[in-house]
Protein backbone atom coordinates (compact mmCIF):
# COMPACT_ATOMS: atom_id res chain seq x y z
CA UNK A 1 0.00 0.00 0.00
CA UNK A 2 1.03 3.70 -0.72
CA UNK A 3 2.00 6.13 1.74
CA UNK A 4 -0.43 8.20 0.45
CA UNK A 5 -3.39 5.53 0.20
CA UNK A 6 -2.40 4.88 3.83
CA UNK A 7 -2.95 8.37 4.98
CA UNK A 8 -6.05 8.34 2.70
CA UNK A 9 -7.62 5.38 4.90
CA UNK A 10 -6.71 6.60 8.22
CA UNK A 11 -8.32 9.95 7.61
CA UNK A 12 -11.43 7.65 6.71
CA UNK A 13 -10.97 6.49 10.14
CA UNK A 14 -12.37 9.82 11.36
CA UNK A 15 -8.82 12.90 11.47
CA UNK A 16 -11.18 15.26 11.52
CA UNK A 17 -9.84 18.68 11.25
CA UNK A 18 -9.85 20.65 14.85
CA UNK A 19 -7.56 23.87 14.04
CA UNK A 20 -8.98 24.92 17.99
CA UNK A 21 -6.04 22.85 19.01
CA UNK A 22 -3.45 25.67 17.43
CA UNK A 23 -5.15 28.77 16.98
CA UNK A 24 -5.63 30.63 19.66
CA UNK A 25 -9.10 32.91 20.82
CA UNK A 26 -11.30 29.95 18.89
CA UNK A 27 -12.78 26.95 21.07
CA UNK A 28 -15.76 24.79 20.75
CA UNK A 29 -17.65 24.93 23.45
CA UNK A 30 -20.57 22.00 24.93
CA UNK A 31 -23.76 23.38 24.05
CA UNK A 32 -27.40 22.16 24.51
CA UNK A 33 -29.57 22.21 21.45
CA UNK A 34 -33.06 21.00 20.98
CA UNK A 35 -32.17 18.05 23.23
CA UNK A 36 -28.95 16.63 21.69
CA UNK A 37 -25.34 17.38 22.91
CA UNK A 38 -23.24 20.03 20.68
CA UNK A 39 -20.04 21.88 20.13
CA UNK A 40 -20.31 25.27 18.82
CA UNK A 41 -17.21 27.61 17.79
CA UNK A 42 -16.75 30.56 19.45
CA UNK A 43 -14.54 33.33 18.68
CA UNK A 44 -13.18 35.18 21.91
CA UNK A 45 -16.46 35.08 24.01
CA UNK A 46 -18.86 35.03 20.74
CA UNK A 47 -20.73 32.21 18.93
CA UNK A 48 -19.83 32.75 15.73
CA UNK A 49 -22.91 31.14 13.99
CA UNK A 50 -25.18 34.74 15.90
CA UNK A 51 -22.98 36.23 13.92
CA UNK A 52 -23.61 34.72 10.22
CA UNK A 53 -27.34 35.14 11.60
CA UNK A 54 -26.71 38.59 12.05
CA UNK A 55 -24.76 39.63 9.14
CA UNK A 56 -25.01 36.74 6.61
CA UNK A 57 -22.49 35.04 4.70
CA UNK A 58 -19.89 34.74 3.46
CA UNK A 59 -18.11 36.67 6.27
CA UNK A 60 -14.63 37.33 7.92
CA UNK A 61 -14.27 37.46 11.18
CA UNK A 62 -11.18 38.26 12.69
CA UNK A 63 -10.61 37.77 16.54
CA UNK A 64 -9.04 41.10 17.97
CA UNK A 65 -7.55 39.89 20.95
CA UNK A 66 -5.57 36.79 18.73
CA UNK A 67 -3.87 40.29 16.56
CA UNK A 68 -3.02 41.93 19.70
CA UNK A 69 -1.76 38.54 21.48
CA UNK A 70 0.29 37.93 18.32
CA UNK A 71 2.06 41.51 18.00
CA UNK A 72 2.85 41.26 21.52
CA UNK A 73 3.96 37.77 21.51
CA UNK A 74 6.45 38.42 18.39
CA UNK A 75 7.52 42.16 20.02
CA UNK A 76 8.52 39.94 23.70
CA UNK A 77 10.67 37.52 21.25
CA UNK A 78 13.09 40.16 19.96
CA UNK A 79 13.36 41.23 23.51
CA UNK A 80 16.01 43.93 24.12
CA UNK A 81 16.79 44.48 20.31
CA UNK A 82 15.73 47.81 19.28
CA UNK A 83 13.72 46.52 16.92
CA UNK A 84 10.02 47.37 15.12
CA UNK A 85 7.54 45.41 13.62
CA UNK A 86 6.42 46.67 10.46
CA UNK A 87 2.85 45.30 9.81
CA UNK A 88 2.64 44.01 6.11
CA UNK A 89 -0.56 46.21 5.21
CA UNK A 90 -1.40 44.07 2.24
CA UNK A 91 -2.30 41.37 4.09
CA UNK A 92 -4.92 42.80 5.62
CA UNK A 93 -5.91 46.27 5.02
CA UNK A 94 -9.30 46.73 7.18
CA UNK A 95 -9.17 50.01 8.81
CA UNK A 96 -9.92 48.18 12.37
CA UNK A 97 -7.31 45.54 12.08
CA UNK A 98 -4.95 48.62 11.00
CA UNK A 99 -5.99 50.13 13.81
CA UNK A 100 -6.03 47.29 16.72
CA UNK A 101 -1.79 47.36 15.38
CA UNK A 102 -1.45 50.29 15.85
CA UNK A 103 -3.06 51.15 19.26
CA UNK A 104 -0.48 48.60 20.20
CA UNK A 105 2.45 49.88 18.76
CA UNK A 106 3.23 48.37 15.79
CA UNK A 107 4.39 49.89 12.59
CA UNK A 108 3.48 49.28 9.16
CA UNK A 109 5.38 47.95 5.96
CA UNK A 110 3.18 49.58 2.93
CA UNK A 111 3.80 48.91 -1.09
CA UNK A 112 1.06 51.58 -2.82
CA UNK A 113 0.06 54.96 -2.03
CA UNK A 114 -3.67 52.98 -1.16
CA UNK A 115 -1.89 51.64 2.03
CA UNK A 116 -0.35 54.93 2.52
CA UNK A 117 -3.62 56.63 2.43
CA UNK A 118 -5.10 53.86 4.67
CA UNK A 119 -2.60 54.21 7.34
CA UNK A 120 -3.26 58.88 7.10
CA UNK A 121 -6.44 58.05 7.50
CA UNK A 122 -6.09 55.99 10.67
CA UNK A 123 -3.90 58.66 11.52
CA UNK A 124 -0.48 56.60 11.69
CA UNK A 125 2.57 58.67 12.00
CA UNK A 126 5.17 58.42 9.54
CA UNK A 127 8.10 57.91 11.18
CA UNK A 128 6.32 54.32 11.87
CA UNK A 129 5.75 53.55 8.31
CA UNK A 130 8.63 51.50 5.71
CA UNK A 131 7.63 52.50 1.99
CA UNK A 132 8.50 48.64 -0.33
CA UNK A 133 7.80 47.76 -3.67
CA UNK A 134 9.59 47.17 -6.67
CA UNK A 135 7.34 49.67 -8.79
CA UNK A 136 6.89 52.86 -6.55
CA UNK A 137 5.05 55.56 -8.84
CA UNK A 138 6.70 58.98 -8.86
CA UNK A 139 3.22 60.38 -7.07
CA UNK A 140 3.44 57.54 -4.84
CA UNK A 141 7.05 58.54 -4.49
CA UNK A 142 5.74 62.51 -3.49
CA UNK A 143 3.07 61.38 -1.40
CA UNK A 144 4.98 59.51 0.81
CA UNK A 145 7.47 62.41 0.85
CA UNK A 146 4.91 64.90 1.73
CA UNK A 147 3.20 62.41 4.51
CA UNK A 148 3.09 64.10 8.22
CA UNK A 149 5.28 63.30 10.45
CA UNK A 150 4.23 63.58 14.06
CA UNK A 151 6.98 62.90 16.18
CA UNK A 152 10.71 63.38 15.57
CA UNK A 153 12.96 65.49 14.04
CA UNK A 154 12.57 64.38 10.42
CA UNK A 155 9.92 64.96 8.12
CA UNK A 156 8.11 62.45 5.88
CA UNK A 157 8.06 58.37 6.58
CA UNK A 158 10.65 56.53 7.83
CA UNK A 159 12.08 54.65 5.22
CA UNK A 160 12.23 54.05 1.49
CA UNK A 161 13.45 50.66 0.79
CA UNK A 162 14.18 51.79 -2.90
CA UNK A 163 14.57 48.23 -5.36
CA UNK A 164 16.21 49.65 -8.37
CA UNK A 165 18.46 52.44 -9.98
CA UNK A 166 15.67 53.63 -11.70
CA UNK A 167 13.40 53.96 -8.86
CA UNK A 168 16.32 55.60 -7.03
CA UNK A 169 16.52 58.59 -9.79
CA UNK A 170 12.91 59.47 -9.16
CA UNK A 171 13.29 59.41 -5.84
CA UNK A 172 16.52 61.86 -6.36
CA UNK A 173 14.48 64.06 -8.54
CA UNK A 174 11.42 64.11 -6.02
CA UNK A 175 13.68 64.37 -2.95
CA UNK A 176 15.48 67.24 -4.88
CA UNK A 177 12.08 69.00 -5.05
CA UNK A 178 11.09 68.11 -1.60
CA UNK A 179 14.69 69.46 0.49
CA UNK A 180 14.85 72.52 -1.95
CA UNK A 181 11.09 73.57 -0.74
CA UNK A 182 12.45 73.11 3.12
CA UNK A 183 12.07 69.66 3.04
CA UNK A 184 14.31 67.00 5.34
CA UNK A 185 16.21 64.62 3.22
CA UNK A 186 14.25 61.25 2.80
CA UNK A 187 15.91 58.10 4.94
CA UNK A 188 16.55 55.45 2.02
CA UNK A 189 17.56 51.62 2.24
CA UNK A 190 18.12 49.61 -0.45
CA UNK A 191 16.75 46.48 -0.98
CA UNK A 192 19.09 43.87 -1.71
CA UNK A 193 18.39 40.45 -3.77
CA UNK A 194 19.99 37.77 -1.17
CA UNK A 195 19.74 34.75 -3.65
CA UNK A 196 18.52 32.41 -0.82
CA UNK A 197 15.63 30.52 -1.97
CA UNK A 198 12.77 30.24 0.82
CA UNK A 199 9.13 30.28 0.73
CA UNK A 200 5.98 28.11 0.98
CA UNK A 201 5.48 28.12 -3.23
CA UNK A 202 6.98 29.24 -5.87
CA UNK A 203 4.42 32.63 -6.60
CA UNK A 204 5.26 33.87 -3.09
CA UNK A 205 9.38 32.65 -2.93
CA UNK A 206 10.76 36.47 -3.29
CA UNK A 207 14.56 36.53 -2.45
CA UNK A 208 16.58 34.58 -5.33
CA UNK A 209 18.58 35.94 -7.99
CA UNK A 210 15.52 35.41 -10.78
CA UNK A 211 12.65 37.09 -8.85
CA UNK A 212 12.56 41.02 -9.95
CA UNK A 213 12.79 42.02 -6.42
CA UNK A 214 15.38 44.13 -5.19
CA UNK A 215 19.07 44.67 -6.42
CA UNK A 216 22.39 42.63 -6.54
CA UNK A 217 24.92 43.29 -4.33
CA UNK A 218 27.58 44.47 -7.11
CA UNK A 219 24.78 46.91 -7.96
CA UNK A 220 23.91 47.93 -4.63
CA UNK A 221 27.52 48.56 -3.50
CA UNK A 222 27.45 51.10 -6.76
CA UNK A 223 24.44 53.05 -5.88
CA UNK A 224 25.42 53.71 -2.54
CA UNK A 225 28.83 54.59 -3.05
CA UNK A 226 27.51 56.92 -5.84
CA UNK A 227 25.43 59.03 -3.40
CA UNK A 228 27.30 58.61 -0.07
CA UNK A 229 26.83 62.51 0.24
CA UNK A 230 23.70 63.24 -1.47
CA UNK A 231 22.50 66.58 -0.58
CA UNK A 232 18.99 64.63 -1.65
CA UNK A 233 18.71 61.72 0.72
CA UNK A 234 20.25 59.73 3.87
CA UNK A 235 21.20 56.00 3.37
CA UNK A 236 20.39 55.26 6.85
CA UNK A 237 19.22 51.26 6.00
CA UNK A 238 19.58 47.59 3.52
CA UNK A 239 16.51 45.56 3.71
CA UNK A 240 15.58 42.32 1.77
CA UNK A 241 12.38 40.33 1.97
CA UNK A 242 12.54 36.02 1.29
CA UNK A 243 9.25 35.33 0.21
CA UNK A 244 6.39 33.95 2.95
CA UNK A 245 5.54 31.23 4.93
CA UNK A 246 8.66 30.34 5.70
CA UNK A 247 8.85 27.40 8.68
CA UNK A 248 12.46 27.61 9.53
CA UNK A 249 15.22 29.86 10.53
CA UNK A 250 17.88 28.92 8.59
CA UNK A 251 16.92 31.07 5.36
CA UNK A 252 17.29 34.19 7.57
CA UNK A 253 20.13 33.22 8.88
CA UNK A 254 21.86 32.99 4.84
CA UNK A 255 20.67 36.28 4.45
CA UNK A 256 21.71 38.31 7.35
CA UNK A 257 25.05 36.66 7.01
CA UNK A 258 25.06 38.32 4.00
CA UNK A 259 23.63 41.60 4.55
CA UNK A 260 25.37 42.07 7.99
CA UNK A 261 28.77 41.46 5.74
CA UNK A 262 27.03 44.08 3.32
CA UNK A 263 26.82 47.07 6.47
CA UNK A 264 30.24 46.60 7.85
CA UNK A 265 32.08 46.49 4.08
CA UNK A 266 29.86 50.22 3.51
CA UNK A 267 30.83 51.05 7.20
CA UNK A 268 34.91 50.67 6.12
CA UNK A 269 33.39 53.60 3.11
CA UNK A 270 32.46 55.57 5.40
CA UNK A 271 28.71 54.37 5.32
CA UNK A 272 27.10 54.10 8.29
CA UNK A 273 23.60 52.30 8.69
CA UNK A 274 21.39 52.39 11.03
CA UNK A 275 18.76 49.90 10.30
CA UNK A 276 18.52 45.95 8.80
CA UNK A 277 14.95 45.24 7.76
CA UNK A 278 14.75 41.80 6.73
CA UNK A 279 11.32 41.23 5.53
CA UNK A 280 8.64 39.38 6.44
CA UNK A 281 7.79 35.89 5.84
CA UNK A 282 7.01 33.82 9.11
CA UNK A 283 5.18 30.95 8.48
CA UNK A 284 1.80 29.90 9.95
CA UNK A 285 0.21 26.64 11.09
CA UNK A 286 -2.87 25.98 8.31
CA UNK A 287 -3.40 22.25 8.37
CA UNK A 288 -0.10 20.14 9.06
CA UNK A 289 2.58 22.45 8.27
CA UNK A 290 5.34 23.29 10.85
CA UNK A 291 4.57 26.95 12.00
CA UNK A 292 8.04 28.52 12.31
CA UNK A 293 9.58 28.40 15.89
CA UNK A 294 9.17 31.86 17.07
CA UNK A 295 12.16 31.74 19.83
CA UNK A 296 14.62 29.92 17.30
CA UNK A 297 13.76 33.21 14.60
CA UNK A 298 14.57 35.86 17.24
CA UNK A 299 17.59 34.18 18.03
CA UNK A 300 18.59 34.28 14.71
CA UNK A 301 17.66 37.55 14.16
CA UNK A 302 19.33 38.51 17.70
CA UNK A 303 22.33 36.81 17.04
CA UNK A 304 22.85 38.60 13.50
CA UNK A 305 22.06 42.38 14.51
CA UNK A 306 23.26 42.85 17.59
CA UNK A 307 26.89 42.59 17.05
CA UNK A 308 26.19 45.63 14.43
CA UNK A 309 24.27 48.23 16.91
CA UNK A 310 21.83 48.38 13.84
CA UNK A 311 18.43 48.54 14.80
CA UNK A 312 16.13 45.33 13.30
CA UNK A 313 13.16 45.72 11.12
CA UNK A 314 10.84 43.06 10.45
CA UNK A 315 7.58 43.37 7.76
CA UNK A 316 5.33 40.68 9.34
CA UNK A 317 1.99 40.36 7.41
CA UNK A 318 0.48 36.52 7.42
CA UNK A 319 2.07 35.39 10.97
CA UNK A 320 0.62 38.25 12.93
CA UNK A 321 -3.13 38.19 11.22
CA UNK A 322 -3.57 34.87 9.52
CA UNK A 323 -4.96 32.71 12.41
CA UNK A 324 -6.76 35.38 13.80
CA UNK A 325 -9.60 35.21 11.20
CA UNK A 326 -12.00 32.75 9.77
CA UNK A 327 -14.81 32.85 6.78
CA UNK A 328 -17.64 31.69 7.58
CA UNK A 329 -19.81 30.70 4.86
CA UNK A 330 -23.44 28.66 4.51
CA UNK A 331 -23.89 25.14 2.34
CA UNK A 332 -26.00 25.96 -0.14
CA UNK A 333 -26.51 22.33 -1.39
CA UNK A 334 -24.90 18.79 -0.78
CA UNK A 335 -24.88 17.03 -4.35
CA UNK A 336 -23.20 13.91 -5.54
CA UNK A 337 -21.55 13.38 -9.48
CA UNK A 338 -20.97 9.82 -9.72
CA UNK A 339 -20.06 8.95 -6.36
CA UNK A 340 -18.08 11.80 -5.88
CA UNK A 341 -19.43 14.33 -3.12
CA UNK A 342 -19.61 18.20 -3.51
CA UNK A 343 -20.35 20.51 -0.70
CA UNK A 344 -21.76 23.97 -2.75
CA UNK A 345 -20.60 26.70 -0.16
CA UNK A 346 -22.03 30.70 -0.40
CA UNK A 347 -18.02 31.71 -0.17
CA UNK A 348 -16.16 31.00 -3.97
CA UNK A 349 -12.56 32.00 -4.83
CA UNK A 350 -13.66 35.45 -5.63
CA UNK A 351 -13.87 35.60 -1.77
CA UNK A 352 -10.61 33.42 -1.03
CA UNK A 353 -8.57 32.29 -4.23
CA UNK A 354 -5.47 30.78 -1.60
CA UNK A 355 -6.40 27.12 -2.53
CA UNK A 356 -6.50 27.73 -6.70
CA UNK A 357 -3.64 29.76 -6.44
CA UNK A 358 -1.42 28.66 -3.99
CA UNK A 359 -2.22 24.83 -3.61
CA UNK A 360 -3.23 26.28 0.24
CA UNK A 361 -4.85 23.77 2.43
CA UNK A 362 -7.17 25.84 4.84
CA UNK A 363 -9.18 23.51 7.18
CA UNK A 364 -12.86 23.86 7.01
CA UNK A 365 -14.93 22.40 10.07
CA UNK A 366 -18.93 23.45 11.21
CA UNK A 367 -19.48 26.15 13.47
CA UNK A 368 -21.88 23.23 14.91
CA UNK A 369 -20.28 19.95 15.70
CA UNK A 370 -21.84 16.91 17.05
CA UNK A 371 -19.88 13.87 18.40
CA UNK A 372 -21.55 11.63 16.57
CA UNK A 373 -21.24 13.02 13.25
CA UNK A 374 -19.57 11.24 10.57
CA UNK A 375 -16.96 12.74 8.03
CA UNK A 376 -16.50 11.47 4.36
CA UNK A 377 -14.16 13.41 1.66
CA UNK A 378 -15.87 16.00 -0.79
CA UNK A 379 -14.63 18.72 -2.41
CA UNK A 380 -16.05 21.69 -1.01
CA UNK A 381 -16.68 24.58 -4.28
CA UNK A 382 -18.11 27.65 -4.59
CA UNK A 383 -20.75 29.00 -6.70
CA UNK A 384 -18.06 31.18 -9.37
CA UNK A 385 -18.23 29.04 -12.87
CA UNK A 386 -14.66 27.70 -12.91
CA UNK A 387 -13.51 24.57 -11.81
CA UNK A 388 -10.63 26.23 -10.03
CA UNK A 389 -13.60 27.30 -7.82
CA UNK A 390 -13.38 25.33 -4.60
CA UNK A 391 -11.94 26.10 -1.09
CA UNK A 392 -10.58 22.32 -0.11
CA UNK A 393 -10.55 19.37 -2.72
CA UNK A 394 -10.93 15.64 -1.63
CA UNK A 395 -11.35 17.02 1.93
CA UNK A 396 -12.59 14.92 5.00
CA UNK A 397 -15.36 17.18 6.10
CA UNK A 398 -18.34 16.33 8.83
CA UNK A 399 -21.03 15.32 7.55
CA UNK A 400 -23.04 18.60 6.49
CA UNK A 401 -26.37 19.71 5.14
CA UNK A 402 -27.85 22.86 3.18
CA UNK A 403 -27.89 25.56 5.54
CA UNK A 404 -24.84 24.53 7.80
CA UNK A 405 -22.36 27.38 8.44
CA UNK A 406 -18.49 26.42 8.04
CA UNK A 407 -15.64 28.29 8.88
CA UNK A 408 -12.71 28.35 6.99
CA UNK A 409 -9.51 28.84 8.85
CA UNK A 410 -6.40 30.31 8.79
CA UNK A 411 -8.31 33.61 6.87
CA UNK A 412 -7.12 36.65 8.42
CA UNK A 413 -4.14 36.96 5.77
CA UNK A 414 -4.57 37.60 1.82
CA UNK A 415 -7.61 36.37 1.81
CA UNK A 416 -10.21 39.10 1.85
CA UNK A 417 -7.41 41.28 0.79
CA UNK A 418 -7.24 39.41 -2.38
CA UNK A 419 -11.20 39.34 -3.15
CA UNK A 420 -12.43 40.35 -6.03
CA UNK A 421 -16.08 40.60 -7.58
CA UNK A 422 -15.51 38.16 -9.82
CA UNK A 423 -19.43 36.64 -11.23
CA UNK A 424 -20.46 40.10 -10.26
CA UNK A 425 -20.45 39.04 -6.54
CA UNK A 426 -20.27 40.79 -3.84
CA UNK A 427 -17.06 40.94 -1.48
CA UNK A 428 -17.99 39.96 1.77
CA UNK A 429 -18.41 41.50 4.76
CA UNK A 430 -15.96 41.79 7.64
CA UNK A 431 -16.45 41.56 10.88
CA UNK A 432 -14.09 42.21 14.32
CA UNK A 433 -14.64 40.48 17.44
CA UNK A 434 -14.09 41.57 20.61
CA UNK A 435 -14.56 39.82 23.64
CA UNK A 436 -18.79 38.77 23.97
CA UNK A 437 -19.12 41.57 21.29
CA UNK A 438 -18.54 42.05 17.36
CA UNK A 439 -19.08 44.63 15.04
CA UNK A 440 -19.58 44.68 10.99
CA UNK A 441 -16.01 46.87 10.05
CA UNK A 442 -16.79 46.48 6.88
CA UNK A 443 -20.41 45.99 4.92
CA UNK A 444 -21.25 43.26 2.75
CA UNK A 445 -20.67 45.05 -0.88
CA UNK A 446 -24.49 45.88 -2.22
CA UNK A 447 -25.15 45.34 -6.04
CA UNK A 448 -25.28 49.12 -5.99
CA UNK A 449 -21.70 49.13 -5.36
CA UNK A 450 -20.81 47.18 -7.85
CA UNK A 451 -22.21 49.19 -10.92
CA UNK A 452 -21.84 52.61 -9.25
CA UNK A 453 -18.79 53.62 -11.35
CA UNK A 454 -20.49 52.35 -14.37
CA UNK A 455 -23.48 53.76 -14.26
CA UNK A 456 -22.24 57.52 -12.87
CA UNK A 457 -21.02 57.79 -17.21
CA UNK A 458 -17.10 58.15 -16.22
CA UNK A 459 -17.51 60.91 -14.47
N1 LIG B 1 7.50 42.54 3.09
C1 LIG B 1 7.49 42.46 1.75
C2 LIG B 1 8.40 43.32 0.98
C3 LIG B 1 6.62 41.57 1.11
O1 LIG B 1 6.62 41.48 -0.21
C4 LIG B 1 5.75 40.75 1.88
C5 LIG B 1 4.83 39.82 1.25
C6 LIG B 1 5.79 40.88 3.28
C7 LIG B 1 6.68 41.78 3.85
C8 LIG B 1 4.91 40.09 4.19
O2 LIG B 1 5.13 38.72 4.06
P1 LIG B 1 4.43 37.71 5.09
O3 LIG B 1 5.02 37.99 6.44
O4 LIG B 1 2.98 37.97 5.08
O5 LIG B 1 4.77 36.37 4.59
N2 LIG B 1 -0.66 36.31 -1.31
C9 LIG B 1 0.30 35.34 -0.85
C10 LIG B 1 1.42 35.95 -0.05
C11 LIG B 1 2.16 37.04 -0.81
C12 LIG B 1 3.21 37.73 0.01
C13 LIG B 1 3.74 38.91 -0.71
N3 LIG B 1 4.70 39.67 -0.01
C14 LIG B 1 -0.42 34.25 -0.05
O6 LIG B 1 -1.64 34.33 0.09
O7 LIG B 1 0.20 33.31 0.41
Amino acid sequence: MSAETKTKRRAKGGERADPTKYTECYAYRQARRGGSRERILYCEDTPVEKIADAVGTPTYVYSRESIEARYRRLDRALGRLPHAICYAVKANSNLAVLRALARVGSSFDVVSGGELDRLRRIGVAGNRIVFSGVGKTRDEIREALGYPRKAGPRAGILIFNVESEPELDVLLSEAARHVEAGGQRPSVAIRINPDVLAGGHKHISTGHHHHKFGVDWETARRMYVAHKNSRWIAWRGISAHLGSQIPEAAPYRQALARLTAHVRELSRKGIHLESIDIGGGLGIRYTDEKPIDLAGYARTLSQAVRPLACRLLVEPGRWLVGPSGILLTRVIYVKENRGKAFVIVDAAMNDLIRPVLYDARHPITPVARSGENSARNVDVVGPVCESGDFLAQDYLLDEVKTGDVLAVWGAGAYAFAQASNYNARRRAAEVLVEGSRFRVVRRRETYGDLVQEELSGGK
